[in-house]
């Protein structure tokens, strides 16, 4: 689940083949004799997959124990997303159905979270007679109570979002988990006021989780055998945390401050999870370009067990676009960016990148200025997306969404053919490199292949020989095809 954003349909909204599975799934059945059963199903991005581990947490310690099947469960939750128009079409779609078991389970309680909850708020449950709860990102200790309401025939309801709420001291139970790769939320919200996004609305303000709890959460599941840690926020490089509590207490008591950093900032953080362990690996996501500092560069260059990949999303290679898009750097600020990552961390550092096509008032020209970043970039992979306008945002309520969906379409294409163009090309730069593999599991198309990934992210199978789930290996590549590498192990 490295992917910053599944969304079914992500490559341009337009392929509607899986428009009703989702994106994150329960893998096991928890519920003892005498709980009640809980089924989640997570949309969007990974904070969503993360929030949802918190909100088993949460529904655990009050009798719920997790279930793989809807047809079992007394409660069902939706975990929602509402970064796209698709991506809401696809979150009703699935409530049809959740509401045909509810005809025949009467009891069954369904509550929708997250981002669609925080948007549309108690509108929700006019438009969706059968929801009774509806509970944005930042009121999941309050679902065991939401539930108590419904319990006792009312709906319930809490869209109240915080200016401090972390879940710190919450310990996730890994729903989705392989046991070896784990995601774990530095931050929450998003300040950054992008003008197509919807997010800050979503989420509320941006606040940072004290470094100590992640770095405990880091430990403690290293000691439970996992191998590799995720840490997650929409702008992991404006993580920030100031230790003002504990200064006080410490000046109180007039002990030397010398102990803890005053200030830890996400190099800081980086360097701090990265200590836990050096068979550790530490990725992160997503990082922004306005944002990222040379100080962030030199520390994964210093760790070997931070994951030499960065996810840099440029949305448009235009500067005016860019300005419109209110992203807050122009063209040659990101390519600055690139040659610092080039610089410091050599070729090998992977890139990817988020791309959007057909913004307001977008010209053909400023389409070929994105091609040409691209060109100049060669991203090893991107997520592409044809712009959806969404209500309540800058750009919904200043600009015009002038771009006929047919142009957004063809030029979202041409995006497409090119990302794949570069991502066989920085495939193909691995054909002949030994490369160190964290395995995670059996290859999905064959019993006799292991898969797992490589530092830059990009997924390597190859014959299993006697290696163990993991594990690490090093394998030879020898060969590729678009998204994969394959090899042996040496
Ligand atoms: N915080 C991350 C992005 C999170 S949303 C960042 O700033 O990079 C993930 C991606 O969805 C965005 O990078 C953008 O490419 C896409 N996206 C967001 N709003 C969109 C919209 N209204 N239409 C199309 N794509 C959008
Ligand atoms: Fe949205 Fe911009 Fe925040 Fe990313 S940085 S979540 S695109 S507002
Ligand atoms: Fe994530 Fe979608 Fe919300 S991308 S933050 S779940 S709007």
């Amino acid at each position: 689940m490295s992917d910053l954003i599944k969304d079914i349909n992500f490559v341009g909204d337009d392929v509607d083949k899986k428009a009703v599975s989702c994106d994150m799934k329960i893998t096991e059945d928890t519920a003892k004799e005498g709980q009640r059963k809980l089924y989640i199903e997570s949309y969007g991005c990974q904070m969503n997959f993360s929030d949802s581990e918190i909100v088993a947490s949460v529904m655990q310690e009050n009798n719920f124990g997790t279930t793989k099947d809807v047809e079992e469960a007394d409660l069902v939750f939706l975990n929602t997303c509402s970064i796209r128009e698709k991506a809401e079409l696809t979150v009703r779609k699935r409530l049809t159905v959740f509401n045909k078991i509810k005809k025949r389970k009467p009891g069954m309680i369904i509550g929708v979270l997250g981002c669609m909850a925080e948007r549309l708020k108690t509108q929700l449950l006019e438009e969706e007679k059968m929801v009774d709860i509806v509970a944005g990102p930042d009121s999941y200790r309050d679902l065991p109570k939401l539930v108590g309401e419904v319990d006792e025939g009312d709906k319930g309801v809490n869209v109240f979002l915080s200016r401090d709420e972390t879940y710190a001291d919450i310990a996730p139970v890994r729903l989705n988990s392989n046991g070896i790769t784990a995601l774990i939320s530095i931050m929450r919200g998003c300040d950054n006021m992008c003008s197509f996004c919807v997010v800050p609305y979503t989420r509320g303000r941006e606040r940072s989780r004290d470094p100590h709890s992640i770095v405990k959460e880091a430990q403690e599941l290293f000691d439970q055998g996992y191998k590799e840690v995720t840490l997650l926020g929409q702008n992991v490089d404006s993580y920030k945390w100031s230790d003002e509590e504990n200064n006080k207490a410490r000046l109180e008591k007039k002990e030397k401050s010398d102990k803890v950093e005053e200030v830890v900032n996400f190099a800081n953080l980086l360097e701090m999870v990265a200590k836990v362990s050096p068979e550790l690996r530490i990725r992160f996501s997503t990082s922004h370009p306005k944002d990222i500092t040379d100080d962030v560069l030199y520390t994964i260059k210093k760790y070997e067990n931070i994951c030499k990949f960065i996810h840099l999303p440029v949305q448009s290679g235009n500067s005016r676009i860019l300005d419109l898009m209110n992203r807050t750097y122009d063209r040659e600020w990101y390519i600055n960016r690139i040659d610092k990552i080039r610089e410091i961390l050599g070729d090998e550092c992977g890139v990817s990148s988020d791309m959007i096509s057909g913004f307001c008032s977008e010209t053909e020209e400023e389409h070929q200025d994105t091609l040409s970043l691209m060109e100049y970039v060669e991203f090893d992979f991107s997520y592409m997306f044809f712009y959806s306008e969404r209500p309540g945002t800058l750009a919904e309520k200043k600009l015009e969404d002038d771009i006929p969906e047919v142009v957004k379409r063809r030029r979202l294409q041409e995006i497409v053919d090119l990302q794949r163009k570069h991502a066989a090309k920085r495939n193909a730069l691995n054909i002949g490199q030994t490369q160190k593999v964290l395995i995670e599991g059996v290859s999905k198309r064959s019993e006799e292949h292991f898969q797992g990934r490589n530092s830059q992210n990009k997924v390597i199978v190859f014959p299993k020989g006697d290696a163990k789930i993991g594990t690490y290996a090093n394998v030879k590549v020898h060969d590729c095809t678009t998204g994969t590498l394959l090899g042996t192990i040496v």
